[in-house]
């Protein structure tokens, strides 16, 4: 028999399981009722969207968007994806058809490849017609050739759009803003979400093809005719306010080790003008820099500031530093926030490096890192995007937000000894006999109507087999239930703790469990 193959979780993924997603549910639980009481509500956005969107808003010259996206074609349901070397003329039929109903987009592209498409199609029923027995090998081979030509041409179509894995949520939520006039409700619009995100990364502890976020986000349209100057004061707050929810948060949870970092990147007015001074600069260093940094030089030399290549730290050290060369409004509002945060009681630190590695970031910049993550210790990174939701065809709006690694979360957790016991049982119902079986059915749906949690064998065990299997499964009490138990109707309750035992009535029972522990839901 041939050997079945053995199906592992792609690279980069994994399972989630009990007990582990206990802490799951409790961190996303915590991050409900945490972002709750400052006024955010929850959204839930397609795990995939346009390419285009990413590429606008994160930056098509990103790591994120040039290398490590999840992209894929979304073609139409009604053709077939078979367009290797032997492409059938039926098929290419039906390319043609399918963009002459609208199927595929409508692009320029698109109409000079079906153009060409039909044509090669032409030729090829004609030269079919030319088939006689005495030009039989040179119209074959002419054949093939049109062949061959139909299906490199079909390759031209671009079937569908470009859609894409999200590598991030706040494209998403903006999208989405627009999308539904969110610019209309009482601003500003405040929204968190959790969930998987993707990206092609190479694996390690901490990071993960395959991750999951929680998020928040504030989105709030620009009245019109607005100084921006006056919005100075407002907009510290609402970063403030933003950071302070996140420091909550990770307070509630118990997460060690928590430590902040922001910085201010400047605006469309001071920043160009600071990119263009620490370009020349290190121009100046060039051949003392490595490869990435020397491409960065062109490309984007805010990231050279993010270089963790021990050989460029003295360099890196003595570069100008942007908060010496903020426009005033930036100055006037990283001023602000570093007040309101001490207003708050939230500690940090400033890191004038801390550029991030996504485009659309404006002003305040903040990291968090945690104790216990090695190498990836980032485990919230988050910033102000005014003008991100224009960029993507809305109103000029303000942004400001963040997102938590919460694999990262959970493993600072667990490092800490924050993991919570193994899932446990409540209650284990021991029964013998059929009467008591009875009386076991009964007992368990009182008990898990009351929200405890309950293991019902589905067989009769001897009591010494079921007490061992309550043990393991970590119970706090066995309900052992025989002949005896339901004559009297009094109960026999062993507490494993202790493994001591009582007799108690029904109604004794449940205020036992009642005041012993509170629900474990
Ligand atoms: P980000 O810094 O790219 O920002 O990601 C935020 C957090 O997600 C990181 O600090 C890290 O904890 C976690 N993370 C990122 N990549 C991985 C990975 N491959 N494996 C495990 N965890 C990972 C953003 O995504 C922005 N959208 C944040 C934001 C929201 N800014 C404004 N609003």
């Amino acid at each position: 028999m041939a050997e079945k193959k053995k199906f592992q979780a792609i690279k980069g993924t994994r399972d989630l399981l009990p007990p582990e997603t206990e802490l799951w549910s409790r961190v996303e639980q915590t991050a409900r009722e945490v972002f709750g009481t400052f006024g955010f509500g929850e959204i839930r956005p397609p795990i995939f969207e346009p390419t285009e969107l990413f590429a606008r808003a994160v930056g098509g010259e990103t790591d994120i968007v040039s290398k490590e996206m999840y992209t894929f074609e979304d073609r139409p349901s009604d053709v077939p994806d078979e367009r290797s070397q032997s492409l059938s003329p039926k098929i290419a039929t039906q390319i043609i058809e399918t963009y002459r109903n609208g199927g595929i987009p409508q692009t320029s592209r698109n109409y000079t490849a079906v153009e060409r498409l039909e044509k090669c199609l032409r030729q090829l029923e004609l030269k079919q017609e030319e088939l006689r027995p005495e030009n039989f090998d040179h119209v074959v081979e002419s054949l093939n050739e049109l062949s061959y030509k139909l299906a490199f041409l079909a390759a031209q179509v671009v079937l569908g759009e470009l859609v894409s894995l999200r590598p991030e949520a706040t494209a998403s939520v903006c999208r989405a803003y627009i999308e539904h006039g969110m610019h209309a409700l009482p601003q500003p619009v405040k929204l968190y979400y959790t969930g998987p995100m993707f990206r092609r990364e190479r694996p390690q502890k901490g990071r993960y093809r395959q991750f999951y976020q929680i998020g928040a986000e504030v989105l709030e349209m620009l009245p019109p005719n607005q100084d921006p100057a006056k919005n100075i004061g407002k907009d510290a707050a609402v970063d403030a306010e933003v950071i302070e929810m996140v420091m909550a948060f990770f307070a509630r949870l118990g997460l060690e080790g928590v430590k902040l970092e922001i910085n201010s990147i400047g605006d469309r007015e001071c920043r160009p003008k600071y990119v263009e001074l620490l370009r020349a600069e290190l121009m100046k260093v060039k051949d003392k820099l490595g490869p990435d940094s020397q491409r960065r030089i062109e490309t984007n030399p805010l990231r050279v500031l993010d270089s963790k290549l021990e050989s460029e730290q003295g360099i890196i050290a003595g570069l100008p530093k942007i908060a010496d060369h903020l426009c005033a409004n930036c100055a006037g509002q990283y001023a602000e926030v570093k007040r309101q945060l001490g207003m708050r009681g939230v500690a940090y630190a400033e890191n004038w490096r801390l550029v991030r590695g996504l485009d659309y970031y404006m002003r305040t910049t903040f990291e968090i890192t945690a104790r216990g993550l090695g190498s990836q210790n980032a485990v919230c990174g988050g910033g102000r995007y005014d003008g991100l939701v224009e960029l993507l065809g809305g109103p000029p709006t303000k942004g400001i937000g963040f997102a938590i690694g919460e694999d990262r979360l959970i493993l600072s957790l667990q490092e800490a000894g924050k993991g919570g016991a193994a899932q446990e049982r409540d209650v284990f119902v021991a029964w013998m006999g059929e009467k008591a079986q009875a009386t076991a059915i009964s007992a368990a749906q009182k008990l898990r109507a009351a929200g405890f949690r309950v293991e019902l064998p589905p067989v009769e065990q001897k009591f010494g087999k079921a007490l061992g299997q309550a043990d393991k499964l970590g119970a706090r009490y066995a309900l052992i239930l025989g002949d005896d138990e339901i004559a009297t109707g009094q109960w026999t309750v062993k507490t494993l703790a202790d493994g001591s035992q009582a007799k108690m009535s029904e109604a004794e029972f449940f205020q036992l469990l009642r005041n012993s522990k509170p629900l474990s839901s």
